[in-house]
């Protein structure tokens, strides 16, 4: 389902940040990504987002090449991608519910259609209680809850997530693992990049491993 072929990657005339990437991610596998600071996960990542364009290499997803899509077809094919981001990116106008029914209602979908569904998630997040909380007063836990929420609600084919549990405790990280283990038990292709020791140590995923702009697969 997702492809590279000889992918590589440079910002501006800068050095070639990733080299050579050429693999496969067979649907409804879960991965680790690993890598020291500055080795390129996230640039990894937005790559697979869609965001990023690949300096050089060919990427397909879905079976289409991504390359070639237009600007409509490339938006659609997001839809199919959530993505949990470092820094979360919750809206602080917006309260918790708000947040992580955002994705729906971009999709146009009416509120009555969807309460159930992000009340039953957020309760399924251990967010029962924040519901109507905003962004500033949840706690750094609680606002990961809720970015990760809001990153699977949609259903997504694919969820990527950046360092998903850096600022929680041991704890709460590997229950958030449990959380996307459950996700990836219903089909979702997922992929973490993380710098946990403790959590590959725990889980024992396949990993990929990011290292001077080359990247390997430890299954
Ligand atoms: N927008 C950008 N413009 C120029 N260089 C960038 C940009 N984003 C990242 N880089 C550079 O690309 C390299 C890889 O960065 P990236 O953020 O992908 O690494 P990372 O593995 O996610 O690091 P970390 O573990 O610290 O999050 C770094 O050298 C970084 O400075
Ligand atoms: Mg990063």
């Amino acid at each position: 389902m997702i492809e590279f072929e000889d992918v590589g990657l440079r910002y501006g005339d800068g050095p070639e940040i990733l080299k050579d990437l050429s693999f496969r991610i067979d649907p409804g596998s879960f991965h680790f990504l690993t890598g020291p600071s500055g080795a390129g996960k996230t640039s990894l990542l937005r790559l697979l987002l869609l965001s990023l364009k690949p300096t050089r290499g060919r990427i397909s997803m879905f079976g289409e090449d991504v390359m070639r899509l237009n600007q409509d077809r490339l938006l659609q094919m997001r839809r199919h991608i959530g993505i949990v981001f470092q820094e979360f990116r919750l809206l602080d106008h917006l309260t918790t519910f708000e947040n992580v029914a955002l994705p729906l209602r971009v999709l146009g979908q009416n509120e009555a259609d969807y309460r159930d569904n992000v009340r039953e998630l957020l309760n399924w997040v251990g967010l029962g209680d924040r519901i109507d909380a905003h962004p500033p007063l949840l706690s750094g836990g609680e606002k990961q809850r809720a970015a990760i929420a809001r990153a699977v609600i949609g259903r997504p084919d694919i969820l990527l997530a950046d360092e998903p549990t850096g600022n929680v405790d041991p704890e709460l990280s590997e229950r958030l693992v449990h959380l996307f283990a459950e996700l990836n038990r219903m089909g979702t292709t997922i992929i973490i990049a993380t710098h946990e020791l403790h959590l590959l140590k725990k889980f024992r995923l396949p990993q990929m491993l990011l290292d001077q702009g080359k990247l390997t697969f430890n299954d």
